[in-house]
């Protein structure tokens, strides 16, 4: 079930969806599903070549138009030339879905001021600057926009191990919920997903290197018992990115079967006690 598409057919049809790490991983995921669902796609990332292997197969599974662009977020000027040429090929841009990431475990104290600089270029910077050219665009024009914004649960809590990462995401959940009160009037609506572990080549390869994807199994933190399936992802994205969410602005939606709020609630670990021990607690407590 949760592996079905969700919307309606065509609930994108006639729309233009920017993806940034479109060509990889949840990027391509949800953006196969825009695509099933009627946009036209412009997928952006640094590396050209594997941009237009996704693109060829995007293009094969839907039939929908894609134009893959290579543009580091890091650079302004590549972005604006993202936004003309997309505006080019398609007429105009309906929505700009913000996910491209850097991320790795490291002890903070290991990292080198580049490291923790190169993430947060890459996830808070890249996002702002791909958001304020793409606002200044639509402003200008006069056109309704719709930004999508991928965070992480642990821009909440933050997390240790990848701090650098927790601060620029705790950034773009700042930035999600601002625009989306000052840029309202320009009908520019702003929200954000928080998911949790989604398994792709690109986090697990960094964030649960060699052994450790066995030994600290992040299915034994999620309530639900399993990790997301990416097609759960791409249904929520579709409705955020989707006319269906016209009222929903400035809201940060988890997607994680639970997981950050087990690591939070205080008593959360009497999952441990047996259903004995609980016999044996109601005994004593009778006995007293
Ligand atoms: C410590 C590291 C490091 C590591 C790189 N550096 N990897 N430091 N531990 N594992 C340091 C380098 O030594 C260098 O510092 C600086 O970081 C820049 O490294 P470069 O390799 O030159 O950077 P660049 O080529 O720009 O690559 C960026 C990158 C890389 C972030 C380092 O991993 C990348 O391209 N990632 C993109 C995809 C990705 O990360 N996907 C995962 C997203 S998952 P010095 O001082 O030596 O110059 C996610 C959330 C998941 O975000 C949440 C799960 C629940
Ligand atoms: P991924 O496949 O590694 O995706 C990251 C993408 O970002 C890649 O396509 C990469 O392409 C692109 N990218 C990196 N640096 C860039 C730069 N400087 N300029 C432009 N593009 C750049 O990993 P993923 O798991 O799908 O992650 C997608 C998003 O989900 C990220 O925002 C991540 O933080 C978030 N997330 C993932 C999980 C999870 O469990 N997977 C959980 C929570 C949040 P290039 O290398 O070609 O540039």
């Amino acid at each position: 079930m949760f592996n079905e598409g969700m919307l309606k057919e065509g609930a994108l049809a006639g729309q233009t969806i920017i993806v940034t790490g479109g060509g990889t991983g949840l990027g391509k995921a949800m953006g196969t599903y825009f695509l099933q669902l009627g946009a036209n796609l412009v997928i952006t990332s640094r590396k050209i070549e594997v941009l237009e292997k996704a693109a060829g197969e995007m293009r094969q599974q839907t039939g929908g138009r894609v134009l893959p662009i290579a543009c580091d977020v890091r650079d302004y000027a590549a972005i604006e030339q993202v936004i003309a040429a997309a505006v080019a090929e398609f007429g105009r841009v309906n929505g700009l879905l913000n996910n491209a990431a850097g991320n790795f475990v490291s002890p903070t104290e290991r990292l080198s001021a580049n490291a923790f600089s190169t993430v947060i270029d890459i996830v808070l910077k890249g996002t702002t600057n791909f958001s304020l050219a793409m606002g200044k665009h639509w402003i200008k024009e006069k056109q309704a926009g719709t930004f999508l914004n991928i965070t992480t649960t642990y821009a909440f809590t933050g997390s240790g191990y990848v701090v650098p990462s927790a601060t620029a995401k705790a950034g773009v959940l700042a930035l999600t919920r601002s625009l989306a009160v000052e840029w309202a009037k320009y009908q520019i609506r702003t929200n954000a997903i928080a998911p949790g572990p989604f398994p792709t080549k690109g986090a697990w390869s960094r964030l649960l290197p060699g052994k450790l994807a066995k030994k600290l199994d992040p299915v034994q933190r999620i309530p639900v018992g399993r990790v997301g399936e990416h097609q759960e992802l791409a249904n929520l994205a579709a409705y955020l990115m989707s006319d269906y969410s016209a009222f929903v602005n400035g809201e940060v939606i988890t997607i994680d079967g639970g997981e950050w709020l087990k690591g939070a609630g205080e008593f959360n670990m009497m999952e441990a006690v047996s259903p004995k021990m609980w016999d044996m607690f109601a005994l004593m407590r009778k006995k007293k």
